[in-house]
């Protein structure tokens, strides 16, 4: 009875690779959030080198480790020491540090692994480019890196989120809200998905504690935060301040063609992204409703954990206008 109270209330350590990055510092933030209320048993950064930012974050209770592309095995494997769950959001200018972490899994007590994913669904893509290229790779070194080494006890977990909100709403994607001019890329009318990032933080923070609880959880998992089209979105920011959006849009197979004309080596993500916000491929919408399907049942259930960040809340608090600003 005991054991199963103890299980009940069990907690995970987490540990953050890359967490001085965009995403590795809003998640840092995100799980101290999810920590007022109780959210984990502890917090590792794993950092390249000790920083201010590093040092403020000592005093909140994070425990900062250095590693880099020079580390050796044994020095990942003592980093990850005492670690339950590991969420790599690690660049794909880390690759070499990203697959040096896979191979030294097996010799951790890691219980999951998230990979640095962290953005659209790019099993549905029928095209290459070095970024998704890199991911898959990385996943399956990660697979084959357990398989050989008998490791079947580490839950490798994909969390595709579509794109962040708040990052998404911006020139590099259509939307120059200094201008008040939007271009999308095909339809004004196709939906596309965001997910703000402290929601993700929410979401490993409950898949991790579900799985040292003992619970299973599944590999790869769509998250649906909030979602829009172009013209939604226009009518969204004007409600909140932005003046008399203009709304274009560019031809979706041109633009396609066109991006993946470039070499192989200069096929960019951000660029690539535009179509498949045009091609439906970012709709993590309900089937029934005409999307692609998400998990948000499985893992926040008519918002039971949480409610999730809107693109609404983001007009709310840019006034109409998020990264108007260089
Ligand atoms: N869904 C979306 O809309 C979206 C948007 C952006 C990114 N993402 C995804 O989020 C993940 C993280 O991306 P990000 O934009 O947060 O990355 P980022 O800000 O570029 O990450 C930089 C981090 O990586 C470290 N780093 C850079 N080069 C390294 C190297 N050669 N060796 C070791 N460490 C290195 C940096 O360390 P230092 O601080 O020491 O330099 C820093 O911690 C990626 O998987 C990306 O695809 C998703």
């Amino acid at each position: 009875m005991a054991q199963y109270q103890q299980s009940l209330d069990a907690k995970a350590t987490i540990a953050v690779a890359g967490a001085t990055g965009d995403l590795g510092t809003r998640l840092i933030h995100g799980f101290l959030d999810v920590d007022l209320r109780g959210g984990s048993a502890g917090l590792i950064a794993l950092v390249r080198k000790e920083s201010d930012k590093t040092q403020e974050w000592e005093k909140q209770g994070v425990e900062v480790r250095t590693i880099d592309g020079s580390s050796s095995q044994q020095d990942l494997v003592g980093a990850l020491d005492g670690v339950d769950v590991l969420v790599n959001a690690l660049p794909t200018s880390g690759a070499a540090l990203r697959d040096n972490i896979a191979r030294a899994l097996p010799k951790t007590a890691l219980k999951v692994y998230f990979p640095s994913e962290f953005g659209v669904d790019h099993r549905l893509h029928d095209f290459n480019i070095p970024e998704w290229d890199g991911k898959r790779a990385h996943y399956d070194l990660v697979q084959k890196t357990l398989r050989e080494n008998n490791n079947f006890g580490i839950i490798v977990c994909r969390l595709f989120v579509g794109l962040f909100l708040h990052s998404g709403i911006s020139a590099a994607y259509g939307f120059d809200t200094a201008k008040s001019v939007y271009e999308a890329v095909g339809s004004l009318d196709q939906i596309m998905n965001y997910t703000d990032t402290s929601d993700v933080a929410k979401v490993v923070v409950d898949l991790s504690t579900r799985v040292v609880r003992g619970m299973k959880i599944p590999q790869d998992l769509r998250i649906a935060g909030t979602h829009a089209s172009f013209r939604d979105i226009a009518s969204i920011m004007g409600k909140a301040g932005a003046e008399n959006v203009e709304l274009r849009s560019v031809d979706l197979q041109e633009f396609r063609e066109r991006a993946l004309a470039r070499k192989y080596e200069d096929r960019d993500a951000v660029e690539c992204l535009r179509f498949i916000m045009g091609d439906g491929r970012d709709d993590y919408r309900d089937v029934k409703e005409g999307g692609l399907g998400n998990d948000n049942v499985m893992v926040n259930g008519d918002e039971r954990v949480f409610k999730w960040k809107t693109l609404e809340d983001l007009a709310v608090e840019s006034q109409g206008r998020p990264n108007a600003d260089p």
